[in-house]
Formats: C-alpha cells, structure tokens, sequence
C-alpha cells in the first residue's frame, strides 16, 4: 500500500521533531554490542532528512544526545561522538540536495572540540539554504535550557533592560535555544518508551505526541508516513470546543 499518498499535503505538521530511542535494544535483540545499533541509527536518520523533504516539512529536529547521556559509558559516548563527525561529513550534499540547513541546539560548548568544530562547519557550509531547517539536539536539556532562559532574562532585568511586568511568553520563548523555530507539531519517539526524556518541554505544549515500538534503527520513510497520517487524523482543539472550530 502506498502510504505516501494518504498524506494531505495541505495539512502538513510544520515541524516534526524526533526521539530517536532504541538503538542500544535493537542491537541487544541481534546480538550485537550497543554501538552497532547507533551505527545503524544513523542510516535512520538519512531515511527521516530525505522523507520530510520530499513530503516538503519545513522543520524536523532530531535528539541525538541528551545531557544525561554523558553518563553513559565513556565508549559508548566516545562512539557516539565519532559517529557524529562522520555522518556530519557524510551526509552535506544530502543537505545541500534538499535545500536544507542545519542547525543545532543544546550546550554545544559541552561537546568535544573536534564535533563543535565539524558542527560548526555544516552550520556554515548550509547557511543559504533556505528551503528547510533540520535541528539537531545535542548535549541537549530542557531544564538547563530553561534554566539559561531564567538566568538571561534576570540579568536582563537587573541591567534594566526588561522590566518584570513585561515578561510574557514571547520573551521566553526568544530567549530559548529554539526561538527561531516554530512550535512542534508532532513528536515522534520510537523504541517503545512513552516518556519525554528532557526534550522540549515548553515548546510540546500542545504538540500531537506519537509512540512506536518500532526501534530507530528500523525507523523507514514508511513509519515517518504512519506517524503523519495518524497525526492528520487528530483534531488539534487548543483547548476550544470541536463545534468552534468547525
Ligand atoms: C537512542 O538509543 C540513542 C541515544 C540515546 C544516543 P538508545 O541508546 O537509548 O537505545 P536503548 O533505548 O538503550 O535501546
Ligand atoms: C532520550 O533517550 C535521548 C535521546 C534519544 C537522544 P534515552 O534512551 O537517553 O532516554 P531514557 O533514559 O530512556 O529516558
Ligand atoms: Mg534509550
């Protein structure tokens, strides 16, 4: 069946973003050590960059490393580090293919200097690609994300620079690592887990959540289509009647 053209291209979630979880299970279920299974989560991600610009989705962002992450075992995270740096070097003509251009959000400064770089560098080298935006979470906390937020805004307060009474939530947002993304649509987390993990907490506030068992390493143009058809199925009330929307 094609899956494909059941989407309704007039109803596109305008940024998708992606737990990508269950690497280190699907590796475990073959036999194989837990990096095995990040290698081949990079192949997934190849799958999901070229889907969403084909279906023409503006914004997907990927979490590829939390900040709790770092206390994995130091060569699963040395691993995952050096897979970093290879898939960014790989995969810039399928951004440039596409029209895509990265970007990245998390404590960058945190990552070793060789990956912030090599970032750095496909940050720049896509720059005037303006079609889409494919994020990439790394290093990323959605507590220390917000606690930065805290941090600026009372500094800015302080220097009389924002005055309390006009702190809303556009001048949170703005002070955000996402603040010139759109809100998310739909997040997707596959491996089975139903939990958030520290990953954009105030920007999922009325985001459309969609579970799969499906391991990332499986994850296929295929089940980014599921996903998307099942999110067109939902009626997004923000809190109004279904009477008062129709
Ligand atoms: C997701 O897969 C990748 C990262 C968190 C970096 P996991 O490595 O968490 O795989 P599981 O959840 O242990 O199977
Ligand atoms: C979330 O997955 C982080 C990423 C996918 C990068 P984890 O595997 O780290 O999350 P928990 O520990 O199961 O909540
Ligand atoms: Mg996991």
């Amino acid at each position: 069946m094609d899956l494909k053209s059941k989407i309704h291209t007039d109803r596109l979630p305008k940024h998708i973003a992606i737990i990508m979880d269950g690497n280190g299970r699907w590796a475990k279920q073959k036999g194989k050590l837990r990096v095995f299974g990040h290698e081949k989560g990079a192949k997934a991600v190849k799958q999901v960059v070229e889907g969403c610009a084909e279906l023409d989705v503006k914004n997907l962002t990927l979490y590829a490393f939390s900040t709790e992450n770092w206390n994995r075992p130091k060569l699963e995270v040395q691993t995952l580090m050096k897979l970093l740096i290879s898939s960014l070097k790989k995969e810039i003509k399928t951004l440039h293919d596409n029209h895509i251009k990265l970007n990245a959000i998390g404590n960058l400064k945190a990552l070793p200097t060789k990956v912030y770089n090599e970032l750095l560098d496909v940050i720049e080298i896509t720059k005037n690609n303006s079609k889409r935006t494919l994020t990439l979470a790394l290093s990323y906390g959605s507590r220390e994300e917000l606690t930065n937020a805290v941090k600026q805004i009372s500094i800015k307060v302080k220097n009389n620079i924002i005055s309390p009474e006009k702190i809303d939530e556009l001048i949170i947002n703005q002070h955000l690592y996402t603040q010139n993304l759109p809100d998310v649509d739909l997040l997707i987390r596959t491996g089975g887990e139903q939990r958030i993990s520290n990953f954009l907490l105030w920007q999922i506030a009325y985001t459309e959540l969609y579970f799969t068992n499906v391991f990332w390493p499986d994850f296929t143009k295929q089940h980014l289509y599921d996903a998307i058809i099942n999110y067109q199925k939902r009626e997004r009330r923000f809190g109004k009647t279904s009477e008062q929307l129709s």
